[in-house]
């Protein structure tokens, strides 16, 4: 559809559209909130409340009685609305140890090429322990705040984010049109001690800490109750700007203040790690005096250009670090130790502890990790823990928690062990299904050997399927899972993924309903229906994430379905490559082009290959598709440029950037990089030195450039 720029629109013209955006709005907004079934994208939804605000604010005399503006509040009645990150909203990495921190610019020297006497300029700033938002602001007013959610799509705060004093509802000085800036919301202390004070007298629960209660109070359905909080806000990234106010970090964060924005006064630049490791331990120092919970210190490289250079790994930039403070301790008592089975079998211990503070949170669980961590050997062999000493139930346990890990038990205060504790015996039987659980020579892991017949394995394994990353179905949890898997009445059971998708049309035909099971209702139900049906279409990454295939994380299945674009190409990949037998061996063609796909080695194909090896697992996916259709993978060949869906080689010594900063250029501009050069290779980027590569391509007629070349080509300067 050709839509006219809402610049040149006739006053009739815009009248007109308002009109119609208002009832497709209300339209859309029915759907969405009282059916729970939208039939457009977030993505569509919000821009055409764009558009309509856009309209509105050229013509204002026009802005009609049922306007959709005049209903955001309203709207977010029954759950909050989505809203889709024009940028993704990413994480960061974590460092513990100051060599982490010399590792972390060690590596972006590496990457960049810089010579040990350039010196990189790079920020420190405190690590603000609250939640984080992105505000969207068009001409200067704010028109969407949504949270990180799971950094694609968040939840639609904005009512609540425009009661947040330090948020400006209306931007002041020279801003860019279209602005994202982000930050994290967060509560004081002394703020938070307040509010656990009236919560008391007025006999309600009290929060644990101040960022569950900041959060807790920006994700209130009334906006009002928001307003009654004390929540602030501190602005430290950006997502889409349209044109950038400044070409460094700090000259992004001067610019936010004078916007109106509050920024932390902490933040400092340095150019060496001495630096930065001496403001780290300054606000460490600090810590207690400043009010608000910080929960380490974040470096970031201060030029944009070099940012940008740099690139991201999965979800975390190469060019910032969060270097995390040490973990809080605590002493408690080891009041039992259950056996949790993973979806591959995996025995995990977890120490059932007396609950006991730590830094601010309850904690009633811990790992131990695994059978050789609670006798006191780590996992090369070697002693942990002085004198090797063992957990046992009724010892005395140092409890550790750093962030939002789970707490692990470090130690034991042996001059408090019972008299009459003895050595924890580790099952040999599954608890879940009784089959012998072995442990595999090498190995510190002890397994269940039931496969498919332990239901603990089972129950897993779906929770996997519709976890977050994986099918994301809003609505099966943890419980709903444990009910659908042992419910007796057949209309109900789920076992397998392909259940979950025939679960409406077995009730259809069945005098079971959902909606009568104590803990569902009619409206639960409907909306765990249509949660359901949402996700009959779904990305190949998540599809090939919730499979569960032994190696395959969120990374390597994104890197799988960038590759293969489609399930039936990795399917057929997966199906006809042959794990090499030898030394020799070098695998059948599927193989090698399964071991070239950038960042997956021989474990992780022999993996795939071992899963579509097995019947069950094929029967599992048949009985899947017949229900779900994974989407094509955006082909990264439609980002437009000259090398996009090209398969390139470099080879030799460049000069100008890192092989890792080549890959990751080319990878960014759409093409693939390959370690070997084949029938299969476009171009062969070569440098002096060049090889047997050079020979092969020049053999195969491959077309060869030079660093030089590449630049040009892709039109970058060097
Ligand atoms: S920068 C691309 N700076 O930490 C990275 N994050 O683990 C953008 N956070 O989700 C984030 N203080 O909620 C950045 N000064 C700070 C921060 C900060 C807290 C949070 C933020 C983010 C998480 C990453």
């Amino acid at each position: 559809m050709s839509e006219k720029s809402v610049e040149s629109l006739s006053e009739a013209e815009a009248a007109a559209e308002l009109a119609r955006l208002a009832e497709e709005l209300a339209e859309h907004d029915r759907r969405y909130y009282a059916e729970d079934a939208p039939t457009i994208t977030d993505a569509a939804y919000d821009a055409m409340r764009r558009r309509n605000l856009a309209i509105e604010q050229r013509f204002p005399h026009l802005i009609r009685e049922d306007s959709p503006s005049k209903r955001v509040g309203a709207e977010v009645s029954a759950k909050f609305g989505k809203i889709t990150h024009a940028v993704p909203m990413l994480s960061l990495d974590n460092a513990f140890a100051d060599d982490d921190v010399v590792e972390f610019v060690g590596r972006i020297r590496r990457f960049l090429r810089l010579g040990a006497d350039t010196p990189i300029a790079i920020t420190a700033e405190p690590k603000i322990d609250g939640l984080s938002l992105s505000l969207r602001y068009e001409r200067g007013r704010l028109v969407s705040a949504a949270t990180r959610g799971d950094g694609q799509v968040g939840e639609n705060v904005t009512p609540n984010a425009r009661t947040v004093a330090d948020i400006p509802n209306v931007l002041s000085g020279d801003f860019p049109d279209v602005l994202e800036v982000r930050g994290e919301v967060y509560m004081s202390h002394a703020d938070f001690a307040e509010i656990n004070r009236r919560n008391a007298e007025a006999g309600k629960p009290l929060f644990a800490n101040p960022r569950n209660a900041a959060a807790g109070s920006l994700r209130q359905l009334d906006a009002s109750i928001t307003a009654s909080r004390p929540l602030r806000f501190f602005a430290y990234a950006w997502g889409e700007i349209s044109e950038m106010p400044a070409d460094t970090q700090m000259g992004m964060v001067a610019a936010f203040r004078s916007y109106g924005f509050r920024t932390n006064p902490l933040m400092k630049l340095f150019d060496s790690v001495e630096g930065l490791l001496s403001q780290y331990h300054l606000i460490e120092a600090d810590r207690a005096s400043l009010g608000y919970d910080i929960d380490g210190v974040v470096y970031k490289v201060d030029r944009l250009d070099l940012q940008q250079r740099l690139g991201f790994i999965s979800r975390s930039p190469r060019w910032a670090i969060a270097h995390k403070f040490p973990a809080e301790k605590a002493t408690t008592i080891l009041t039992g130790i259950d056996i949790q089975v993973g979806r591959t079998g995996a025995l995990t211990p977890v120490a059932r502890l007396e609950p006991v503070t730590v830094g601010g949170v309850v904690v009633t669980n811990a790992t131990l990790h695994n059978e050789d961590y609670i006798k006191g050997i780590g996992n090369s062999g070697q002693a942990i823990r002085d004198e090797e000493h063992d957990i046992r139930i009724g010892d005395t346990v140092i409890v550790q928690r750093a962030g939002d890990v789970i707490p692990q038990i470090l130690d034991v205060v042996m001059e408090k062990r019972p008299a009459d504790a003895t050595p924890y015996v580790f099952p040999i039987r599954c608890p879940a299904c009784d089959s012998h659980a072995v442990r595999e020579e090498g190995e510190v892991v002890r397994r269940c050997t039931g496969g498919l017949i332990c239901p603990a394995q089972a129950v897993e394994r779906l929770r996997h399927f519709v976890s977050r990353n994986a099918f994301d179905i809003d609505g099966l949890g943890e419980k709903q899972i444990e009910f659908f898997f042992h419910a007796e009445d057949p209309a109900l059971r789920v076992r397998s993924p392909a259940d979950i998708f025939t679960l409406r049309r077995r009730q259809e035909g069945s005098l079971t309903k959902l909606e009568n099971i104590e803990g569902f209702g009619v409206t639960s139900a409907r909306k765990l229906f249509a949660a359901i049906d949402d996700r009959r279409q779904v990305e190949l990454s998540r599809f090939l994430f919730a499979l569960g295939i032994r190696h395959i994380g969120e990374t390597n299945a994104k890197r799988l379905a960038r590759h293969y674009i489609s399930f039936d190409a990795f399917r057929k990949a997966g199906s006809e490559a042959v794990i090499p037998e030898g030394k020799g061996d070098k695998g059948n063609a599927a193989w090698q082009e399964l071991t070239a796909v950038s960042g997956i080695g021989a474990i992780v194909a022999e993996a795939v290959v071992e899963f579509f090896a097995e019947e069950h697992n094929r029967q599992v996916v048949d009985a899947l598709l017949a229900e779900v259709t994974p989407l094509d993978e955006e082909r990264i060949g439609d980002v437009s440029s000259p090398v996009s869906g090209k398969t390139v080689v470099f080879t030799g010594s460049l000069e100008k950037m890192s092989r890792d900063e080549a890959k990751a250029m080319a990878e960014k501009l759409g093409a693939k990089v390959a370690g070997s050069v084949s029938k299969k290779t476009d171009l062969v980027v070569a440098g002096p030195g060049a090889g047997s590569k050079l020979k092969t391509a020049t053999e195969l007629g491959i077309e060869v450039i030079s660093e030089d070349q590449w630049f040009e080509r892709v039109n970058q300067a060097g």
